[in-house]
């Protein structure tokens, strides 16, 4: 059997663009856009937040979060700055095995953290500026 060929109009009429096409309710490459916004794949660099370690009892069983990112207006402890401010970095959770004194990096730069190492005493961080990475 043979077609019959009819004549269709078309949707575009001269002088006019084509309709847009229908939008989509979810756009994947948004969604992954908006993650990478507040998780970066590569984490910014720990801030000095200060050059002198801070002195202060911990409670045995407690639990405390201490800042890596330096940003925190509550050194030595976490205040979310890391978060607000898309590092990508996470504070240091830990819990006090016994009530002591300690000191508690703010350089960033310890080896031991939470604790002070000494590392601030470092030409490095001496030399660096206080809210900017080593
Ligand atoms: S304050 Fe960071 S190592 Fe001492």
């Amino acid at each position: 059997m043979r077609g019959v060929w009819v004549s269709v109009p078309s949707l575009v009429t001269p002088g006019r663009s084509a309709p847009p096409p229908p939008a989509q309710p979810y756009q994947r490459r948004e969604i992954s856009s908006w993650l990478a916004r507040w998780f970066p794949k590569d984490p910014a660099k720990p801030v000095v937040a200060q050059k002198t370690p801070i002195r202060l009892e911990l409670v045995a069983g407690k639990t405390y979060r201490w800042c890596v990112c330096g940003r925190s207006k509550n050194q030595p402890f976490c205040d979310g700055s890391h978060f607000f401010q898309r590092t990508g970095l996470s504070p240091l959770k830990f819990k006090a095995q016994e009530t002591r004194t300690v000191a508690l990096c703010t350089c960033k730069a310890t080896q031991r953290p939470p604790y002070c190492d000494g590392t601030h005493k470092s030409e490095q961080v001496q030399k660096a500026e206080v809210g900017s990475p080593l």
